[in-house]
This record gives structure tokens, C-alpha cells and sequence, in this order.
């Protein structure tokens, strides 16, 4: 999809589908306002007839014709604040609503820089589906053509902010799509293949271990995982390094890289295990984080670090009372199978410690009872560091995804106590996120490490906000948020 600026009017310009956001009042709205004038007020007597009020998540699709546009669609964005996060949602809606057309207009609240950036980025999200695997009747005839963002005045600003909403859009939209990708296509070989492919179209270096290369670095719990599957492991190490800049900081990402996580020896039941080609969308964040940040240029180096296999239960799978040795030598005593996030991490953390960035953070679709403590659509913060909490949190609300901090209870770390290793790798039901979290958090050495558990927001069972079903990217736009704001 195109995102062009144009300086047409809302009553001017020529597109199948117009989008206006409506923040509260309908009435006081200068855009509805001016295309009831040259309609003779159908547009506000077809809103007025739906129940149309501009509340969140109220939209009226109309045609009140003597206009440009053949359709309008009025968004609800509720009485707070506009913000980049709603213009975002406006124009994700718009996207969505407009998938299958040539040409959508939207009408910006604002012409700030973050608007129009929001804009692009929200328009690419909306449009986003996923269709590799359908064929004939079933595959979409049309994609979305161009999406116009109407502006007093194309600016060389504006444009080049459009520029970097389409790049942060296609970067989550990558991420969507490789967490969409069924498990039997998308094998640990194929996520490493991606990166390395989609790495060297940017420019970044990308470096990847197979099975024989892991074992010659050391990393034991990664191998135990990836036993029992007949696919190999791999470990995936990109680096980007921005041009120009003197002693630029430094973040390492790591990221979860289950392509399929059936949960091992103590198998899921079948409906817990459906989506679990999901397991590797902390990988697929970092990934889209580490392109994003290179086709922004964002002036920060940041190293994305992945541990990648399958957890099956083949005849040499691991088995719970198993003691491997980790990559910084801890012995760990394994109690149950399908806690192998936390395992593949480990080793990844031990090996991201030693790059000896300013900020540790991985990204992992980790734990059930995050999920259970914090709903489907918010990620937990685990971290002892207030500051960087702080500064991440921040992140998150400008560009509208949500997160909460968990508490890093020190108090449960005797859980993890084993009687004949150094520790056992999972703690009891209770405080299951934090348990994983504190296990994390032994592998970490003196970095300034945040463990971010996106088991629910990864992936959804239906749209919500500016994320369609299944596959969301989430984390990517939040990090890059936090990225820009190191350079500031
Ligand atoms: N991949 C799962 C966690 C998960 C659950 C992600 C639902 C997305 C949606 C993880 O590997 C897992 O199985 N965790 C166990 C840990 C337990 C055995 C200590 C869990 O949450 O039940
Ligand atoms: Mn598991
Ligand atoms: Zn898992």
C-alpha cells in the first residue's frame, strides 16, 4: 500500500472511502461540518439516525453524496485528548474498513508530525491480512491501493514522517505475519532464513548458529528443548548499527523463539495447544523491532537475539528430573516440560549479557498465569530497575499499547530452590509470571534487564484496537517508542 499527502478538501478529495475521527461532539466536527454544507446535512442526519455519537468505538459508514469521496466513514474516537494512539486507532479503522478498496482518504485531527506518522503506521496496520494460504475463491481479489492523508501543505516534514509510519507499519506487519505463518512452514531453520534474508536487504548483520554451532557455544538448555523435535534449533543474532553516530547507546533484545511449543513430555491438552505456533512472537517482535529500527534509522545500535526450536516430545525429548547445565554453568532441574520458555531465554540471556549493552530486554510469550493476572490484551513488566519501568511504561501510552508493571517479588525466589541442582526451573501455580520472571532474572549477571511477558497480547482470538486476529506484532511499535526516546 501507497500513503501519499494530499491537499484536497474532505469534500474535494476523490476516494472510495473517507475516514473522519469524531473526538466527542459531532456537531462542533469542522470536517462534518463541511461536508454537510455541500450535502445538505445527510452526513449528520445518517449519524444521528444510527445512534452515532462519537464514542470510542462507534462507527457510521454513509453516503451523503455532492462530495469527492464515495463513501464516509465517521470514527468514534470518545471525549479524551487527541493523541497519536487515537489517530493510530482512526486510522487502523479506516484500513480495515477499506481493505479491499483502491483509495482511502483520511482526515487528520492535526497536522502534527506524530499525527501524520501515527496515520501512515495505523492505515498499514488496518489493511494488514493474512492470505498466503489461501487460494482461488478464497483469496482476496483486491488490497488496499493508496491511502491519501489530507494536509494543508505537503511538507518536505510531513512527508518524510509518513515515510517512517510506513516503515514502523511494514515492520509490525512482518512481525504479524511471521507469527501467522503455520508451524509446519515456519521451522526454527525458516525464522533464522527470514532474519538473515530480511537483515542483509537492510544492511544489518545477522549471524546464526545451527544445532552443532550451539552446542560448541554451550548453551545445554536450548538443546534439551529442541530433543524432542526432528527440527533443528537455531540461534539468530542481529546486529544494527547506526551510521554517524559517536558512542551511540546500546539495547539488547532477546526474544522467545518457540515455533511450535506442544509442551513437550507433559503434553498441553488440544485446546491449549491450537495456537501455540504463536510461541515465537517475542521472536518475531525483536525481529521486527531490529528492522524497524534500521529503516528509521534510529540512532541507538540494538542487537536482537533469538533462541529458536520446537518443544514435541520425540522419543529423546527432555524429561521432567533432567539436570542440564546452562550456559554460565548453573545446573537447572527440570520440573516441567512445557516451562521451556524460560530454558531456550537462559541461555540467550547469558549469551546477550556478555554484549554488554545499556538495557537487557526480552520480549516472550512466557506464562498462562500472566494472562490469567492481567487479561488478553496487556503485557507484564518484570523488572527491578524503576527507571527503566518507568521510561518503557511511558513508551507504551504514547503509542497505545498496554502494559503493567508486575511486582519482581524477591520473596518467591525460594521457590526456584532445587534439592540436587542450583535451581529448579519453574515455582508453584501462584505467582507463576513472577516465578518466571525471578528464573529469568538469575541469568541476567549485572545488566539492567526488563522481562516483558506478551503471552496475551501477541496473539487474538478476535480484533481489538489497531490489532486484527491472530498474529498482532505487538511490542514492536513500544520498543521503538523507547528506542527514540534514548536518543532524545
Ligand atoms: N508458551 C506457553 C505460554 C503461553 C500460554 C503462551 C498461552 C501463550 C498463550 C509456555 O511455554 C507455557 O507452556 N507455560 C506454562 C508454564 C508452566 C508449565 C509453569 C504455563 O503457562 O502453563
Ligand atoms: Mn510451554
Ligand atoms: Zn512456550
Amino acid at each position: 500500500m501507497k500513503v501519499t499527502l494530499s491537499t484536497d478538501s474532505v469534500t474535494t478529495v476523490r476516494a472510495d472511502l473517507l475516514a473522519i475521527g469524531v473526538h466527542g461532539s459531532l456537531t462542533r466536527d469542522p470536517h462534518v461540518k463541511a461536508i454537510n454544507k455541500v450535502c445538505g446535512g445527510a452526513l449528520g442526519k445518517v449519524a444521528r439516525m444510527e445512534g452515532f455519537e462519537g464514542k470510542k468505538g462507534q462507527v457510521v459508514k454513509a453516503s451523503p453524496g455532492g462530495i469527492g469521496a464515495k463513501q464516509v466513514l465517521l470514527v468514534g474516537l470518545g471525549s479524551g485528548e487527541p493523541s497519536a494512539a487515537s489517530a493510530r486507532i482512526l486510522a487502523a479503522t479506516a484500513g480495515r474498513a477499506a481493505a479491499s478498496y483502491g483509495t482511502l482518504a483520511v482526515a487528520p485531527p492535526d497536522e502534527g508530525l506524530e499525527t501524520v506518522r501515527a496515520l501512515a503506521s495505523g492505515a498499514l496496520l488496518g489493511a494488514y491480512r493474512y492470505t498466503r494460504y489461501l487460494t482461488g475463491d478464497k483469496a482476496p481479489k483486491k488490497s488496499l491501493g493508496t491511502t491519501k492523508l489530507l494536509v494543508a501543505k505537503r511538507t518536505p516534514e510531513l512527508r518524510e514522517a509518513a515515510l517512517r509510519g510506513v516503515s514502523l507499519g511494514e515492520s509490525v506487519n512482518q512481525a504479524r505475519d511471521l507469527v501467522n505463518a503455520p508451524p509446519n512452514d515456519l521451522t526454527p531453520t525458516a525464522l533464522a532464513d527470514y532474519a538473515k534474508e530480511h537483515a542483509k536487504a537492510l544492511g544489518i548483520q545477522c549471524k546464526v548458529w545451527d544445532a552443532k554451532g550451539i552446542q560448541k557455544l554451550g548453551m545445554n538448555l536450548l538443546l534439551a528443548v529442541a530433543r524432542g523435535s526432528s527440527q533443528e534449533p537455531r540461534f539468530i543474532h542481529m546486529t544494527y548499527k547506526p551510521k554517524g553516530v559517536k558512542n551511540p547507546r546500546k539495547v539488547v533484545f532477546v526474544g522467545k523463539g518457540l515455533t511450535f511449543d506442544a509442551g513437550g513430555l507433559c503434553l498441553k491438552p488440544p485446546k491449549s495447544m491450537l495456537d501455540m505456533k504463536c510461541d515465537m512472537a517475542g521472536a518475531a517482535a525483536t525481529i521486527g523491532l531490529a528492522l524497524a529500527a534500521a529503516r528509521l534509522e534510529v540512532p541507538v545500535e540494538v542487537h536482537a537475539v533469538i533462541g529458536s526450536t520446537e518443544n514435541m516430545l520425540g522419543e529423546d525429548a527432555y524429561r521432567p528430573g533432567d539436570v542440564f547445565a546452562s550456559l554460565d554453568g548453573k545446573t537447572v532441574e527440570i520440573i516441567n516440560t512445557d516451562a521451556e520458555g524460560r530454558l531456550v531465554l537462559a541461555d540467550a540471556l547469558a549469551y546477550a549479557r556478555e554484549l554488554g549493552g545499556d538495557f537487557l530486554i526480552d520480549h516472550a510469550t512466557l506464562t498462562g498465569a500472566c494472562m490469567v493476572a492481567l487479561g488478553p490484551w496487556r503485557a507484564g513488566i518484570f523488572t527491578d530497575d524503576d527507571e527503566l519501568a518507568e521510561r518503557y511504561a511511558a513508551a507504551a501510552d504514547t503509542e497505545g499499547e498496554s502494559y503493567w508493571r508486575m511486582p519482581m517479588d524477591h520473596d518467591l525466589d525460594s521457590l526456584l530452590d532445587s534439592s540436587i541442582a542450583d535451581l529448579k526451573h519453574t515455582g508453584e501455580r501462584s505467582g507463576g509470571a513472577i516465578t518466571a520472571g525471578l528464573f529469568l532474572a538469575r541469568f541476567v549477571g549485572e545488566s539492567r534487564y526488563m522481562h516483558l511477558d506478551i503471552a496475551g497480547p501477541a496473539f487474538g482470538e478476535r480484533v481489538h484496537g489497531v490489532a486484527p486476529k491472530g498474529g498482532t506484532g505487538f511490542g514492536v511499535m513500544t520498543a521503538i517508542r523507547f528506542l527514540e526516546s534514548l536518543a532524545d
